[in-house]
């Protein structure tokens, strides 16, 4: 059974808190505990539960009501859901010592620290394995919508996606490289799923096929702003992971410098407002919220 989306709350702060509640407590039933032996179940919990930001769940939620979804469409939680664990699964393999060697992630040890690499590995497959079967068997989605959607989550893991943006990011990240190379690196690892949250929004919203180009705009840029504000973040404290965790790598920051890099952020934020807006025709919840999030992120610099 999926909990019903559908929420009385006017006030939007209140009510994303309570989506990001909803989250937690599907992601909780669709991630079951295993025994007590069962160290990769619990190791996917671990990954999967604790305490992120949720913004492609809550995005997915948002554009799908803005393209005039459902409130109570039945499979639209875990549609986020399953976007959230393949995030999640991304981020225990980019934790992993032959790839970022971080200690910390979400305030916590990372996987790998509590567990073991070989089952934070093994924990990362299944996650993304229990994703695709997720959106695979989500409700109130016609079986072609979801075969859409299982290849949208598809292209946005594999060699066109995180896989091949990761890839890019550890073989060449210590070299010097110019600028498009970082920025074709960041659409990758980050753009691309981005895409699958919003195409996933729009497949569950019947959305035609012109705003779902519009979306492949929006995720671009979106992508991009939120890959340059995590660069921007990395020597601060307090944001739960290892700090200066990118010293030595080409990093846009470090090639271009931080001013640079908020101008450039703001411009891809811009586009993206603008292309959200002609996807959606007007400017609803998720724009509002993507706003405010940003605006929140990058007062933490002054
Ligand atoms: C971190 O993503 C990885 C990047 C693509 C920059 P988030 O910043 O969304 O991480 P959580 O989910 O809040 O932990
Ligand atoms: C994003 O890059 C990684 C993924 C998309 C998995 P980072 O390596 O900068 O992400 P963080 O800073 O560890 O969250
Ligand atoms: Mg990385
Ligand atoms: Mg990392
Ligand atoms: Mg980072």
């Amino acid at each position: 059974m999926t909990a019903s989306i559908q929420d009385p709350i006017a006030a939007p702060e209140e009510e994303l808190a309570s989506l990001k509640q909803m989250l937690q407590r599907r992601l909780d039933q669709l991630i079951p505990a295993g025994g007590e032996r069962d160290l990769v179940s619990a190791a996917m919990r671990d990954g999967a539960l604790a305490p992120g930001k949720r913004i492609r769940p809550l995005l997915l939620i948002l554009t799908a009501r803005d393209l005039g979804c459902d409130d109570d469409h039945p499979g639209l939680l875990d549609l986020a859901c399953a976007v959230e664990m393949v995030h999640a699964a991304s981020l225990m393999l980019d934790d992993i010592p032959c790839m970022d060697d971080a200690q910390l992630r979400r305030g916590r040890p990372t996987v790998h620290r509590q567990f073991g690499e070989h089952v934070a590995i093994l924990a990362a497959v299944a996650l993304l394995s229990n994703a695709f079967g997720v959106v695979a068997a989500a409700e109130g989605v016609a079986s072609d919508s979801r075969n859409d959607a299982v290849a949208e989550l598809s292209a946005a893991v594999g060699m066109q996606g995180l896989v091949q943006g990761q890839f890019l990011d550890l073989n060449e990240g210590e070299a010097t490289r110019n600028e498009d190379d970082i920025a074709n690196t960041n659409e990758l690892k980050t753009s691309m799923l981005f895409s699958a949250t919003l195409q996933i929004a729009a497949i569950a919203a019947e959305a035609s096929p012109m705003v779902r180009q519009r979306l492949r705009h929006v995720a671009k840029d979106l992508g991009q702003a939120f890959q340059l504000l995590d660069d921007l973040a990395d020597g601060q404290t307090g944001t739960g992971k290892d700090i200066d965790q990118d010293l030595g790598k080409s990093t846009l920051v470090a090639t271009l410098g931080v001013e640079a890099v908020h101008r450039r952020l703001r411009e891809h934020l811009e586009s993206a407002d603008d292309h959200f807006q002609r996807a959606c025709g007007q400017r609803g919840a998720t724009q509002r919220f993507m706003h405010a999030w940003f605006d929140q992120q990058l007062a933490k610099f002054h």
